[in-house]
C-alpha cells in the first residue's frame, strides 16, 4: 500500500513539474565565457582550452574587455568578483576604486556649499584610485595556474591587431566623442572617428600591458606606469598621487549568502549594495507563489516592485564602505525585519514611497558597467562586474598608457542629506572620506540548486543592476525560461525614489500599465530602451552549459 501511495505521489509530482526549458542560447559541454564582446569571450575561452582555470580566464577576459569594450572594460577602473570553486568553496574580491588621500566630504562643493557641476563626473577631478590591476593579480596569485605572461600574451596580440568596431560601438563612440574631445583635446590618440567595421587602436596600451606582464601589479601601483599616471592626473587637476597608487589594495570579502526556496544565492557584499539588496528582495517575495501569478503579469510586477521599493529605501540609507560605516546587516537581513517590511503590502493598491521610511533619498547612478560570467571545465565559476562608472569613465584618456580613467568618485554622495545638482539626495553612510570606497550596485552572483552550481549571473546598469539580476534568476527558476530567454526577457525597475516603475520600451502592454495605474502605481513616461545587459551561464540537467548573452548588446557566449 505504502509503495502504491509513493508511486501515486511521484506520478502526481511528475505531472505538476514542468519539463526543464529547451535551451535557446549557445550550449557547450565543458566550459564557457559570456561577456560584452566576442573578442573577450574568445580570449577567456582560449585560456581555458590551454588548461587554465576560471581564474586565469578571468584575468584574460577582464583585460581583453579593456581593449574590445573601452566603454566600460578597463585598467583605470575597478570591480567585484564572486567565485565558487568546484569543491563548493565560495568567496568574493573587492577591487573597487578608493577615494584618494586628498579627498574630503565637501570636495565637490563650492564656497556656498553647492555641488559644482561636472567636477565629480568629467575629467581628472572625478578619478578614484583604480583597483582593476590589483584585483586581477590578487586573483591570479591566489588561484591562477598559468603564468601571467601566457595569459596576457593574447590580450597584447589583440591590442596590436586592433579591434573591429561594431555598429553599436560606433554609435556609442559618436555619442560621447564631443565629451572625450573636450576633456582630452582634438589631438587625443583615442578613436579618430571610427565607423562600424573600422579598426580601433590604442598605441600606448600594448607597452603598458607588456610592462605589467613583466613587472607584475607593482608596475601599475609603484612602477613607471604609476609615475606616468599620477603625474598625468595631477597635471590635469585631479587628486590621485603616487602615494595613493602605492597604498591601494584589493580586499577579500565574505559574500552575502542566502536561501530562496531551494536555491542558495551567493552575491557581492558591501561596499556593493548588490548582494544585500537582492537578498532583501528575494526574502520579501519568498512566501508568495510568484510563478502562479505569471511572468511579467500585473501581480508579479506588483510584488517585485513593492519588495524592491522597500529594499532600495534601506540600501540608500544604510549602505556604504564597511571599513568606514557600521551596517546593521543582521537586522536588515533578518526574517522578522523583512516580514515586517511587507506587512503593509496589498495587491489592491500601491504603497507610496513617501510612506516607506528612510526617507527622501534618491540615487542616480550611471549605466555603463560591464559583467562577464565564466564556468571552467573543472566546474569552477566566477562572476565579475567591472566598471569605469560613466561611459568611458571620466573621459580622461592617457595617450601614453592607452586607457581611460574612471569617474567613480561620483558614486559617493557629494552632499549627504541635501539635493545635489540633479536634485537628488544622498546618504551619510556613503559620504566622501579619504581612502573610502564608494557604494556600488554591482551584483556579480552565483546560484546553487540542490547544493550544485546552477547559475552564474550579473549585469551592468547602475541601480538597475540589482533588479535585472533578480529578475533573470526568477525568470529561469520561477517562470521556467531558458537561460537565453531569461536574459532577453523584457525587464522593469523600481528603486523606491523616484516613485515610479520604469518599463523597457518593448514587451509590456498598455493594458498591463493601465491596470497598474488603476492600483496607484506611477509609471515612468521616459522611453527606456534597455534596463541592464545580463551575461549569464546556466548548468543544464545533463551538466552542459547554456549561455545567456544579452541581445541588447554585442554580448557573446563562447564555449567548448
Ligand atoms: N558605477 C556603477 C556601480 O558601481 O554601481
Amino acid at each position: 500500500m505504502r509503495i502504491l501511495i509513493l508511486l501515486f505521489a511521484f506520478f502526481l509530482f511528475a505531472q505538476c513539474t514542468p519539463p526543464p526549458p529547451i535551451p535557446t542560447g549557445v550550449v557547450s559541454k565543458n566550459a564557457m565565457v559570456v561577456s560584452a564582446r566576442e573578442e573577450a569571450s574568445k580570449v577567456g575561452t582560449a585560456i581555458l582550452q590551454k588548461g587554465g582555470n576560471a581564474f586565469d580566464a578571468m584575468v584574460g577576459t577582464e583585460l581583453a574587455l579593456a581593449v574590445a569594450y573601452p566603454f566600460a572594460g578597463n585598467l583605470g577602473g575597478g570591480g567585484f568578483m564572486v567565485y565558487r570553486k568546484n569543491d563548493g568553496n565560495i568567496g568574493a574580491l573587492d577591487y573597487r576604486e578608493k577615494a584618494p588621500l586628498a579627498a574630503h566630504k565637501d570636495m565637490y562643493l563650492d564656497s556656498l556649499g553647492n555641488v559644482i557641476p561636472g567636477k565629480s563626473t568629467l575629467g581628472a577631478s572625478a578619478v578614484g584610485v583604480p583597483g582593476t590591476i590589483a584585483g586581477i593579480f590578487e586573483v591570479h596569485d591566489k588561484f591562477g595556474t598559468l603564468p601571467i605572461k601566457e595569459i596576457m600574451d593574447p590580450v597584447i596580440k589583440l591590442v596590436d591587431q586592433g579591434v573591429q568596431v561594431t555598429s553599436k560601438q560606433a554609435d556609442r563612440l559618436d555619442k560621447y566623442w564631443d565629451q572625450i574631445k573636450s576633456v582630452n583635446g582634438e589631438s587625443t590618440l583615442f578613436y579618430n572617428k571610427c565607423d562600424a567595421g573600422d579598426t580601433l587602436r590604442y598605441p600606448g596600451l600594448a607597452s603598458t600591458l607588456r610592462r605589467i606582464a613583466i613587472n607584475g601589479r607593482d608596475e601599475f601601483y609603484k612602477g613607471k606606469t604609476a609615475k606616468i599616471l599620477a603625474k598625468f592626473i595631477l597635471e590635469k587637476g585631479g587628486y590621485v598621487t603616487e602615494e595613493d597608487l602605492a597604498r591601494y589594495e584589493a580586499k577579500w570579502r565574505q559574500p552575502v549568502v542566502f536561501n530562496y526556496k531551494d536555491l542558495r544565492i551567493i552575491s557581492m557584499s558591501p561596499p556593493s549594495s548588490g548582494g544585500v539588496t537582492i537578498n532583501q528582495i528575494f526574502k520579501m517575495i519568498e512566501s508568495y507563489d510568484i510563478s502562479e501569478f505569471g511572468h511579467n503579469s500585473a501581480k508579479s510586477i506588483q510584488l517585485f516592485t513593492e519588495a524592491a521599493r522597500r529594499a532600495y529605501a534601506d540600501r540608500n540609507f544604510f549602505l556604504g564602505d564597511p571599513d568606514f560605516v557600521v551596517i546593521p546587516l543582521d537586522v536588515l537581513l533578518s526574517k522578522k525585519y523583512l516580514q515586517a517590511r511587507m506587512e503593509n503590502f496589498s495587491f489592491d493598491s500601491a504603497t507610496l514611497s513617501s510612506e516607506v521610511q528612510h526617507g527622501r533619498i534618491e540615487i542616480m547612478e550611471s549605466n555603463e558597467t560591464t559583467h562577464y560570467s565564466i564556468v571552467d571545465q573543472m566546474g569552477n565559476a566566477v562572476s565579475v562586474t567591472t566598471t569605469l562608472n560613466g561611459a568611458y569613465g571620466s573621459k580622461l584618456y592617457n595617450d601614453e598608457l592607452g586607457f581611460f580613467l574612471n569617474n567613480e568618485m561620483d558614486d559617493f554622495s557629494a552632499k549627504p542629506g541635501e539635493p545635489n545638482m540633479f536634485g537628488l539626495i544622498g546618504a551619510e553612510a556613503n559620504s566622501i572620506a579619504a581612502e573610502k570606497r564608494m557604494l556600488s550596485s554591482m551584483t556579480p552572483t552565483i546560484v546553487e540548486k540542490d547544493g550544485k552550481l546552477w547559475m552564474v549571473v550579473g549585469s551592468p546598469g547602475g541601480s538597475t543592476i540589482i533588479t535585472a539580476v533578480a529578475q533573470t534568476i526568477l525568470n529561469t527558476y520561477e517562470f521556467n525560461l531558458s537561460m537565453q530567454e531569461s536574459v532577453n526577457a523584457p525587464r522593469f525597475h523600481h528603486q523606491w525614489l523616484p516613485d515610479h516603475i520604469v518599463f523597457e520600451t518593448e514587451g509590456f502592454s498598455d493594458a498591463l500599465k493601465i491596470e497598474l495605474k488603476s492600483k496607484g502605481y506611477h509609471i515612468s513616461e521616459k522611453p527606456t530602451p534597455i534596463l541592464g545587459k545580463v551575461d549569464a551561464i546556466l548548468v543544464l540537467p545533463d551538466g552542459s552549459l547554456e549561455g545567456g548573452a544579452d541581445k541588447r548588446g554585442d554580448d557573446t557566449a563562447v564555449g567548448f
